[in-house]
């Protein structure tokens, strides 16, 4: 399977936030991920649409925005205004999780559903062939740089045969301590997109960490 890395910009050098985005398209990175955290569903508070906006100017690259926010339905219209390609909002945050993917895909962005380490899949059984991706955290969110929780690679496996079954091109995507000594084993699990912070820009040579992350697929 062809393989997409997502580098987080949570672990970037904000001071030069420009440079690094380059840095990562000229690597091979095929998406930016950017982590909105509104300090209640996660407790750390980083970005708004504002910055969405600014990296969509620096960037060429689609913007893969990870909302950590509750209710993110308030906030749909904002981030897809500031340039968003993909929006991925958390299972447990809202309410009428069927109504924000609507909402998502009625601004004409990509909608996504993350699941919490311990949210069971079924959590978006009913959803699944309405979505565009499938977001499985591997840590619990808030903070880069944590260690990847082993049990998510069989979570993994499972919603790759719901995905499977489902006939659809969903992309399922894992974050959370992805780096180059175990992206081998979440793509064996059926991950197709790789979030990773630290596992990239913790890194002296990006292009050399993310040919290193492809070459796995
Ligand atoms: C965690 C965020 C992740 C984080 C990943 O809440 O959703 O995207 O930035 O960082 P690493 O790859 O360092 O675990
Ligand atoms: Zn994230």
């Amino acid at each position: 399977m062809a393989i997409k890395i997502s580098p987080s910009i949570l672990s970037a050098d904000f001071t030069k936030l420009g440079d690094e985005l380059k840095a990562v398209e000229a690597a091979g990175a095929d998406y930016i991920h950017i982590d909105v955290m509104d300090g209640r569903f996660v407790p750390n508070i980083t970005i708004g649409p504002f910055v969405v906006e600014a990296v969509k100017r620096a960037s060429k690259l689609p913007l893969d925005v990870h909302l950590m926010i509750g209710a993110p339905e308030r906030f749909v219209t904002e981030f897809a205004k500031a340039g968003s390609n993909i929006i991925t909002v958390h299972a447990e945050a809202t309410r009428h999780l069927h109504g924000t993917i609507q909402a998502i895909k009625k601004a004409g962005v990509r909608a996504g559903v993350s699941l919490n380490p311990a949210t069971p899949i079924s959590a978006i059984e009913e959803i699944l062939p309405e979505l565009d991706l499938v977001l499985v955290m591997s840590v619990n969110p808030g903070f880069s740089g944590q260690s990847f929780i082993a049990s998510s690679l069989k979570k993994i496996e499972r919603i790759r045969k719901m995905i499977t079954a489902s006939g659809k091109a969903i992309e399922l995507e894992v974050d959370g301590g992805i780096k180059v000594s175990n992206i081998k084993d979440a793509a064996d699990a059926g991950a197709d997109v790789f979030v990773s912070g630290s596992g990239v820009f913790g890194t002296g040579d990006y292009k050399k960490t993310i040919t290193a992350m492809k070459a796995v697929g």
